[in-house]
């Protein structure tokens, strides 16, 4: 058993930070057992990590985001989604199939992600299977949480990243056999990259696998007009973009993951609300590709479940601190576009869609009630200087305008995660 004792900020509920000022966790087997204000008679005695004041706040989760697109972070942002596709993400994809190469980046960019305190990812790799098994080491050594996907594409691609059914079926199912101990961290997801990625018998398959092997899926939806016509071209016979990711089974007959969803309205938004496919928001993506604003508040009202993700290289920054600051700032921008009638998200919101919306995608992560994953940060914020500041004034300040300078410690399921040593 473990307590540790700080100031702890989480999210119960999006309305409101659920704040204990001098607080005490307490942790059994890796899961909360207890959060309390004092500690109960019985543990009085106990060894207590104090903190002192610094802040304990659950760890992030980013749910979606393209390892193999980590070198060009930051760059190539002059075109929208197709053009950028063809011209610079494919390109450096295709060094992927060098598991060399893939070993030297994926080590930078698990090794980044730990810095910035995302200690749980939903990530893409690409459709070479050596090298997407080497993420998932990298992750698994680094003993950080992921879902992995070995990805899928047989059409509209250049031949390097050009896989047949067969072989995509062979390698996904290794993935699913290999990487199944349900006590593990890491595991694998179905990840057909898009509708115009994947032929219709690709898709066909992939929706018999997560049928056959209950497995979740990711993949992108209703991210930019170009695409969707061209969605429409391809599969004349579905009623929106949703539906033909539907009719192959892929679209929450198991747990589904979809990427964008900027415009996503009126059958599609239903079939999600009735499905529970969860939306993952990229606001920086959205910006940087200029593909468009997605009707997030809208969403919530709906009650679809929303995950926040950096999309790197769509995005240009793996912190999720800086995900949340722009999916804020969107809807600010949507706020005044819609005369005031869509109300701009709150930082409990996207803080709560941060960590226990998405973290609800693995299990009970996310949330420091009893029974989670004691999944946490300890952001040691002296250097923000914060004399007169309330804690939540604090923690505002941190994701605004704070970095990993600040993140002092990392846990996953009650163990310290240290900075991987590659
Ligand atoms: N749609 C299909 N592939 C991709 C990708 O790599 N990034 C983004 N943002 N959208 C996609
Ligand atoms: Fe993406």
């Amino acid at each position: 058993m473990q307590i540790y004792k700080g100031h702890i900020l989480f999210t119960k509920t999006p309305d409101k930070f659920d704040i204990i000022e001098r607080g005490y966790i307490v942790v059994e087997n890796g899961k909360i057992r207890e959060v309390c204000a004092t500690l109960p008679e019985a543990l009085r005695t106990a060894e207590v990590v104090d903190f002192g004041d610094k802040l304990i706040i659950p760890a992030m989760n980013d749910l979606h985001v393209h390892a193999p697109q980590y070198r060009n972070m930051g760059m190539a942002m002059d075109m929208e989604l197709l053009p950028w596709l063809d011209n610079y993400t494919f390109p450096e994809e295709a060094k992927y199939a060098d598991v060399d190469y893939a070993d030297k980046m994926y080590r930078r960019f698990v090794k980044h992600l730990w810095k910035v305190g995302t200690m749980r990812t939903v990530a893409f790799g690409t459709v070479h299977k050596t090298s997407t098994i080497r993420l998932m080491e990298l992750f698994e050594q680094a003993g950080m949480g992921a879902m992995v996907g070995k990805v899928n594409m047989n059409r509209n691609c250049p031949d390097a990243l050009c896989e047949t059914v067969p072989d995509a079926v062979a390698a996904d199912e290794e993935l699913i056999n290999t990487w199944n101990d349900p006590e593990g961290l890491v595991h694998t997801i179905l990840t057909p990259r898009f509708v115009p990625s994947c032929t219709p018998e690709m898709l066909t398959e992939i929706g018999r696998l997560a049928h056959k092997y209950n497995m979740p899926v990711q993949s992108h939806l209703s991210e930019n007009k170009g695409e969707i016509a061209w969605v429409k071209e391809l599969e004349p016979a579905s009623t929106c973009y949703g539906d033909a990711y539907r009719r192959y089974g892929l679209f929450g007959q198991t747990p589904t993951l979809m990427a964008h969803c900027c415009y996503t309205a009126g059958e599609e938004l239903e079939l999600m609300k009735k499905n529970r496919v969860f939306v993952v928001h990229c606001p920086l993506s959205n910006c940087d590709l200029g593909s468009g604003m997605a009707p997030i508040r809208t969403f919530l009202q709906n009650d679809i479940p929303v995950a926040l993700g950096s999309d790197i290289s769509g995005g240009h920054h793996l912190s999720m601190f800086q995900v949340m600051v722009y999916a804020v700032e969107i809807s600010k921008l949507h706020y005044a576009q819609s005369d005031k009638q869509m109300a701009f998200l709150t930082l409990p919101e996207v803080f709560y869609l941060a960590t226990k919306s998405g973290g609800s995608f693995f299990g009970k992560v996310g949330s420091f009630e009893p029974g989670y994953d004691f999944d946490a940060l300890v952001i040691d914020d002296a250097e923000l200087n914060h004399d007169d500041y309330t804690l939540a004034q604090r923690l505002e300040r941190f994701i605004y305008i704070g970095d990993d300078r600040q993140i002092a410690h990392r846990y996953v399921r009650g163990n310290e995660v240290l900075e991987p040593t590659w």
